[in-house]
């Protein structure tokens, strides 16, 4: 897919650009999504009975070791063209903002510096109870390992089903995606609130508002421009026009 002519020159005379990214960004570093019918993580899993509060309540163990599976699996991902052409993109605009709902830091392992991590990071744990993060415990052989400070259980730093998304994450992207001159939603299914509302709010504000994805989404009738295609294909190619 080409990128259109229209869109490259709209981006030649715009200084605001946010993006926000889902999961659909890191398929292409052996991540899976969410929601892909086959492929998708809530197609084998339950959110139920893994990404919930009351879950965790209910098994600890069954929810730390399944983080911790993914944990691995990310750890040993490595970011794809299109994290690497969204770092480059950083240097091209006067302000270029990436809001992302991934967990897995492929964004920052690109390079990319400026980065609102929406749900959170899952290579850091904290304190259940507490919500303190904590680098270091003791190794005892209870899973999960304790909270050097209260004793409670530790659980990765992710927002769950039911946990809301810090207030100031949520009020700092919201302030990015309503003073910026477009928006580009990439790979990301756009059904988890308020992180769907971002492009909406942007579109409403007057942006124009880009979508790149393989399949369409809620946001595709909306969007002014759709780019249908994998991300590690189209963002490096976009970025190449724009250095043309
Ligand atoms: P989803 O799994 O809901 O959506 C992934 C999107 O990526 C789909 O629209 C795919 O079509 C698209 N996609 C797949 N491969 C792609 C590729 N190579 N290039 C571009 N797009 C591609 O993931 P998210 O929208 O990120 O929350 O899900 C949002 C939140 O729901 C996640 O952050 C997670 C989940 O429950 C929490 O865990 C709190």
């Amino acid at each position: 897919m080409s990128v259109p002519t229209e869109l490259i020159q709209r981006l030649g005379n715009v200084k605001k650009v946010t993006v926000l990214t889902g999961a659909g960004v890191s398929a292409e570093s052996g991540v899976p999504t969410f929601r892909d019918a086959q492929t998708g993580l809530w197609a084998k899993y339950s959110p139920e009975e893994l990404a919930t509060p009351r879950a965790f309540r209910r098994n600890p163990r069954l929810v730390w070791e399944w983080y911790e599976w993914r944990r691995k699996l990310v750890a040993d991902a490595q970011p794809n063209a299109a994290h690497f052409a969204l770092a480059e993109m950083e240097n091209i605009f006067a302000q270029f903002q990436l809001i992302t709902q991934n967990v897995d830091g492929l964004h920052q392992r690109a390079g990319s510096r400026n980065v609102i991590e929406l749900h959170g990071n899952i290579a850091r744990t904290k304190c259940f109870e507490e919500g303190r993060v904590v680098s270091t415990w003791k190794e005892t052989g209870d899973v999960p390992p304790k909270c050097p400070a209260c004793g409670g259980p530790l659980r990765p730093d992710v927002v769950w089903f039911e946990e809301a998304v810090p207030e100031e994450k949520i009020a700092l992207a919201n302030e990015f995606s309503t003073s910026c001159d477009v928006f580009f939603s990439i790979g990301t299914s756009a059904m988890v609130y308020p992180a769907a509302s971002l492009p909406l709010e942007a579109l409403e504000s007057g942006a124009t508002l880009v979508e790149i994805n393989p399949q369409s989404t809620p946001l595709s009738k909306k969007a002014n421009f759709v780019l249908s295609g994998a991300a590690g294909l189209i963002v490096p190619e976009l970025v190449n026009c724009l250095g043309d």
